[in-house]
């Protein structure tokens, strides 16, 4: 089988190159990706001599690039996208632009080369967001209502891979996941900024009241998630995919970092809350299970523990990002740290 992987060189869309490639050896894998700030190919050097292995740096807006690489393609497998809400918020166009207009090159080319499979990459974010005391959580019923200018992006980009479904018979599938956590996240989002900066010596800084829920989900158990929907998902169906949490706030997430680890709450700092702040996200992923037999390998505290101790051993390969470019946008980010 040949599968087009976009977004191969992110953080969940290189996890997922290298668990495909250990569990089907005989595939081959096409990564296109553009080398945003967010790709880095040092999360592929172990496969990077591999000859089933093929990396393209491209634009899925390009509709050159995409129909050169969708050649000969039976399934795509599609992350691609501008992914950090606060970006999002300075910079609107930039996810306009790879999230609604990528994601549409993309199926125009699929169908015109009639892949077997579109596997579309979402988030539980264009749910909208939930009270903490709210009983209803999302599920695959939920109406949309996204609330950032990243989300709702995600939100166009899903309603066109539903529509190419229904107007064109595209075989699509989608998954909308919660809060990936794990080896060889940027570090601009919570738990792989957390870890690093406190390795630093540096504060966590902290948004608001810090009392925010997000559901969060072990990145390999995403990619277990991904490979059954692919094996036996239902043509035109989406699945929910979430972990083995339940109503932790940021705050109990950053202490436990900060045991782990050795510090005390002193390294944390309360900032300016982020604009449009959901509240909660919560996820009922009881149709992957019951449909497809998927769940979690472990709880929340054993993946979070491993994933602590890939960033202690993996020191250079952070590093690395916080001494390039991220520097910069750290500093406007967060200007009084
Ligand atoms: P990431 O930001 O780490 O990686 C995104 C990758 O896409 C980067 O390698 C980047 O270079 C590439 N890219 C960006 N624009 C491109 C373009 N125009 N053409 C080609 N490549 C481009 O993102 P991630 O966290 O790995 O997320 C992957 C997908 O999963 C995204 O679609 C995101 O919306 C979705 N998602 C992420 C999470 C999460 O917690 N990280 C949760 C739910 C859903
Ligand atoms: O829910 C899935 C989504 O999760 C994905 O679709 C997005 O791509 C991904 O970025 C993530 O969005 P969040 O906004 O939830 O993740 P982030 O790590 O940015 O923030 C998690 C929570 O932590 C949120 O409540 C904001 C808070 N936060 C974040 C940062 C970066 C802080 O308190 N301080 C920070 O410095």
């Amino acid at each position: 089988m040949k599968l087009l992987v976009t977004g191969g060189a992110g953080f969940i869309g290189s996890n997922f190159i290298l668990y495909w490639l250990k569990k089907y050896p005989q595939d081959f894998v096409v990564n296109l990706d553009k080398l945003t700030y967010a790709g880095n190919l040092e999360n592929l050097t172990s496969v990077q001599d591999n000859p089933n292995y093929k990396f393209i740096q491209g634009d899925i807006c390009s509709l050159q690039v995409v129909s050169e690489v969708m050649q000969g393609v039976d399934t795509v497998v599609h992350f691609a996208a501008e992914s950090h809400v606060d970006r999002s918020i300075t910079d609107p166009a930039s996810f306009v632009k790879t999230n609604v207009l990528g994601t549409q090159v993309l199926l125009g080319a699929a169908l015109e080369n009639k892949v077997k499979r579109f596997h579309h990459i979402s988030t539980d974010e264009v749910y909208g967001s939930l009270n903490l005391d709210d009983k209803n959580i999302f599920n695959e019923r939920t109406l949309y209502d996204p609330r950032s200018p990243y989300s709702a992006s995600k939100a166009g980009s899903d309603h066109l891979v539903k529509a190419y479904y229904h107007t064109y018979n595209l075989p699509i599938t989608i998954s909308n996941c919660s809060n990936n956590f794990g080896p060889y996240q940027f570090p601009e989002k919570l738990i792989a900024l957390a870890i690093t900066n406190l390795l630093e010596g540096k504060k966590v800084p902290v948004y608001g009241d810090g009392l925010y829920v997000r559901d969060w989900l072990y990145v390999e158990d995403h990619c277990r998630a991904i490979d059954l929907i692919l094996e036996k998902g239902k043509i035109g169906e989406t699945y929910c995919v979430g972990g083995l949490t339940e109503n932790l706030s940021n705050i109990s997430i950053l202490q436990k970092i900060i045991k782990l680890l050795g510090k005390t709450d002193e390294s944390l700092e309360y900032v300016k809350d982020r604009p449009g702040h959901d509240r909660r996200y919560a996820l009922d992923w009881s149709k992957i299970k019951s449909e497809l037999g998927w769940e979690p390998l472990r709880d929340f505290d054993e993946w979070l523990e491993k994933t602590v101790n890939w960033y202690q051993e993996n020191k250079q390969w952070w590093k690395n990002i916080k001494s390039g470019e991220y520097k910069e946008y750290y500093k406007k980010q967060y200007a009084k740290l």
